[in-house]
């Protein structure tokens, strides 16, 4: 019986730090650290230890991180576009950003954590998981940047990284990827952050799967002075395939997602609510197949002008098209109390031919999959 109960609490435990499912679309069969034994960081320190060494490794984080004050704070004169009342963000003077700002905003002394401007480095093969809703990193993102080559096989599950500096333009990101292949984002909650909630830089970030996270644009500071963050998702890339499914886009006011450069988008059984600004925003270079969103209360769902390509899967006839490229029709979106989402740019659906694919369910099973699954703490 001792034996028994023994064994029934490893194989819990064994259970607990497991990654769960496996990454569909473009980044399928990536592996993070794959078999390595758990380690479980008891420090900040040793996190940033663990997520920056060149083994390749499993980190179970079962606890809240708070690198909040870790570095001091800086004061500094920064900029208020949007003014001074007290739900407007206001800027930190990052690469000049105020200095160039059109027309000239107004000067404000700022004073912000040093530990959010720049993220914990993530190098290659490392499984970064959450045990149970525990796992929490605060004040500070993830960065998989360029090395001499690339960070490349990164899985990050069933984690919250929030507060970092959320009154403050150039606070801090909560996930940077700039430089990069195979990478998997699932089951993360962000919250409360200052700038960009995922950010994938100009350099070519090639395979990334996002799916079934939440990302929470509540926050008391916003560029638009109303509680609705406006940096959510910025996707720009040189080479960079994209596949967003199954997350739940909550309560922001634009770049959700901003897409540019070279970067294809997969978006797919999305769930977007509540929204004051816009959705999409598709630069030059941006091509993005939607199906099988759901969009509710979102004001405008694409900004324009759309200067990339996008295609809306608006209709079964229309639709048919993707059987050729993704190997089955497209999904219709479902909307509710939203704006106007219909375009059939088809050119560039040959990005899609031969890649890992995600399915794509009708999006009608969209409002309760996602709200039973996206996020930390629900796998
Ligand atoms: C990505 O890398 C390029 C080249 O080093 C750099 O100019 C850019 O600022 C980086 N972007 C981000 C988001 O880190």
């Amino acid at each position: 019986m001792k034996y028994t109960a023994l064994f029934a609490s490893f194989a819990a435990h064994a259970a607990a730090v497991s990654v769960s499912g496996a990454a569909e679309g473009f980044a399928k069969g990536v592996t993070g650290g794959g078999s390595a034994t758990a380690v479980y960081p008891s420090s900040n320190d040793e996190l940033v230890s663990y997520l920056g060494d060149s083994e390749a490794r499993v980190i179970v984080l079962s606890k809240t991180f708070d690198f909040r004050g870790t570095e001091g704070t800086t004061t500094s004169t920064g900029c208020a576009p949007w003014g001074t009342a007290s739900g407007c963000q206001v800027a930190i003077n990052q690469n000049d950003w105020c200095t160039n700002y059109e027309p000239q905003a107004p000067s404000v002394s700022v004073t912000y954590d040093k530990a959010g401007i720049l993220g914990i480095t993530v190098t290659s093969d490392k499984t970064i998981i959450g045990e149970g809703s525990k796992g929490t990193i605060m004040g500070k993102g993830l960065r998989i940047v360029s090395g001499v080559s690339g960070a490349s096989n990164i899985i990050i599950q069933n984690i919250a990284i929030t507060d970092i500096n959320p009154e403050y333009v150039w606070g801090g990101d909560a996930i940077t990827i700039n430089d990069s292949d195979m990478v998997w984002i699932d089951h993360v909650t962000t919250a409360r952050i200052g700038r960009q909630h995922i950010v994938l830089g100009t350099e070519a970030s090639k395979r990334v799967t996002i799916s079934n996270s939440y990302i929470n644009g509540y926050s008391t500071w916003s560029a638009t002075c109303n509680t609705y963050h406006y940096w959510a998702i910025y996707l720009d890339g040189s080479n960079d395939l994209v596949t967003l499914k199954g997350n739940y886009i909550y309560h922001t006011s634009g770049r959700s997602p901003k897409i540019q450069g070279n970067t294809v988008l997969h978006a797919v059984n999305n769930y977007w609510y509540d929204n004051t600004g816009h959705a999409f925003e598709i630069g030059s270079g941006g091509y993005v197949l939607a199906e099988g969103n759901v969009f509710q209360n979102i004001d405008t769902i694409v900004e324009a002008p759309i200067d990339g390509a996008l295609f809306t899967a608006p209709s079964a006839a229309e639709n048919k098209v993707c059987s050729t490229y993704l190997g089955c029709v497209c999904q219709v979106n479902g909307f509710g109390s939203s704006g106007t989402f219909s375009q059939s740019d088809t050119g560039f659906l040959s990005n899609f031919e031969g890649k890992n694919i995600a399915t794509a369910s009708a999006y009608t099973s969209v409002v309760s999959t996602v709200n039973a699954n996206a996020g930390q703490g629900k796998v």
